[in-house]
Parts: structure tokens; sequence; C-alpha cells
């Protein structure tokens, strides 16, 4: 496994940083898969190319990981209003055949969201584990969902409501009570649904939702700050230009 997560993040940063070597912004997504695409974009990018690239994390680990390479590091919020990163390398729990994404297994979802809808690229850098059929499928516990504490049994109610079949709250490391708190002060639920459809539509009443438009509905959710899912019908792109889901996966 580790070696496939090695490979796919050489081949990543091979086919969409080397060849550009004038890009400035890139985004690091959080992760054990982008700690081998920091290792290739250290050891495939000249020195003198690396000086004049800035990288763009999504969380306290993807900071680290940035620093401890040396290489430039700015955060997201020193991005100009308008501007957009060139590219952002982010790893996935889920890959379906359309490129929608479950992600946030991390905790680092939220983050994650912003900078790869601030890039006008996005690519996805996942082993083999990771393609499923339809969201849900495979061995993620759910759709990773971050809440604001006050208002998580409110939205596990609506989540059961909605099909979700046992909905919780993330529960911390193992002898450390309570719940996983994010790099946002948040929580995270984790929301299993029944494997989500790529195409068509919603059967609502059954518990059997759209990827779309399950997103939609999650997000609308009073007290849900971001979702991990990373969506979007073919060619739908963000207002401002930057992608929601990956152009490319490895
Ligand atoms: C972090 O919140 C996630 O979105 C990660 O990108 C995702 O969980 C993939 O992680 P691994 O590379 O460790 O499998």
């Amino acid at each position: 496994i580790e070696q496939s997560k090695r490979l796919a993040a050489f081949q990543s940063v091979t086919s969409h940083l080397v060849p550009f070597p004038n890009y400035t912004r890139i985004g690091i997504g959080s992760g054990s898969t982008v700690i081998y695409v920091v290792e290739a974009i250290s050891s495939l990018l000249l020195p003198s190319t690396l000086s004049a690239m800035t990288f763009y994390p999504t969380g306290a680990q993807s900071e680290q990981l940035i620093e401890a390479a040396g290489l430039n590091l700015q955060y997201i919020n020193k991005l100009p209003p308008g501007a957009l990163l060139d590219v952002c390398f982010d790893g996935a729990d889920e890959v379906d055949p359309a490129l929608n994404l479950i992600k946030g297994g991390g905790a680092c979802l939220w983050q994650e969201k912003i900078v790869v809808t601030s890039s006008k690229k996005f690519v996805c850098v996942a082993d083999f584990r990771k393609i499923s059929k339809g969201l849900g499928t495979s061995w993620t516990k759910g759709i990773p969902i971050e809440v604001l504490p006050l208002a998580a049994n409110r939205v596990l109610g609506e989540l059961k409501r909605m099909g979700s079949l046992e909905p919780r709250v993330r529960p911390g490391l193992p002898g450390k009570a309570g719940a996983v708190v994010t790099d946002n002060g948040m929580w995270i639920i984790d929301a299993p649904f029944k494997p989500l459809r790529v195409h068509g539509e919603s059967d609502r009443e059954g518990g059997e939702w759209q990827v779309d438009e399950l997103a939609e509905e999650l997000i609308r959710i009073p007290g849900v700050a971001e979702i991990g899912l990373f969506y979007g019908r073919d060619g739908v792109q963000q207002p401002e230009g930057g992608a929601q889901k990956p152009v490319e996966a490895y």
C-alpha cells in the first residue's frame, strides 16, 4: 500500500508540476499520501524552481510537512481576492467513476475544500483501495461532516431523517474522552448512507441519494460547516473558477 501511494504521488507530480516550472502557488492537502507528494516535489524539482514556488497547507499537518521540507509556506487567507492557486495535490478516502470523492478521514476537510476550490487544477492522489463504484460502498465509515459542536445533536437528527444509517460523532483517540476536535474547533460526524448514485436522481424516500443532490441538501443543514463530499456534475466549475473535484486522479 505504501508503495502504491508513493508511485501515485511521484506520477502526479511528474505529470502536473515538473512540466510547469512557471507555477508559483501550490496547494498541499492532508493525510498520509500527501507525505509522498511533498517527497516527490522536493526530489523532482530543481532548487531554483522550488525557490520561486509557494506552498499553501490545508491544516496543521500539511503546514508541518511544508516547513519540514524547507519549502516556502503561505496561508490561503493571504491569497488576494479573486486569485487562484495553480494546482492543488490532495488525497481521498473514496473515488467514484466520475471522480466524485469522499474526503475527511483525517478531519481536515473544511480547509481542504477551501484550498481545492481556490485552485485552478485539483489533482487527487489515491491508491487502489480508494476506488469505489458508488461512494459509501467501500471501507469508509460514511461521509465526514464538520459541525459546530453545539449543533451536533440537531444535525444527527436531520441526518437520520434523510436516511443515514447510524450517523455518529467521531470519537477522540482511544483512552481520550470526548470527540475529535478539528483544526477549526469543530466536531466531525461520520454519516453512512446507502452507496451514492453517480448519475440519475435520488430516491429520497428510500434513502438512496445521488451524489450532487445529497451534497446540496447536507450543506443546507444549520450547524453544518462543511461536508466531505467533493463533487460536481461533469464540467461544472465553482463560480470563481476553482475546481470542486479533481481534473485527474492517480
Ligand atoms: C484528510 O482529512 C483527508 O481528506 C485525506 O486526504 C484522506 O483521508 C486521505 O488520507 P490518506 O492519504 O491518509 O489515505
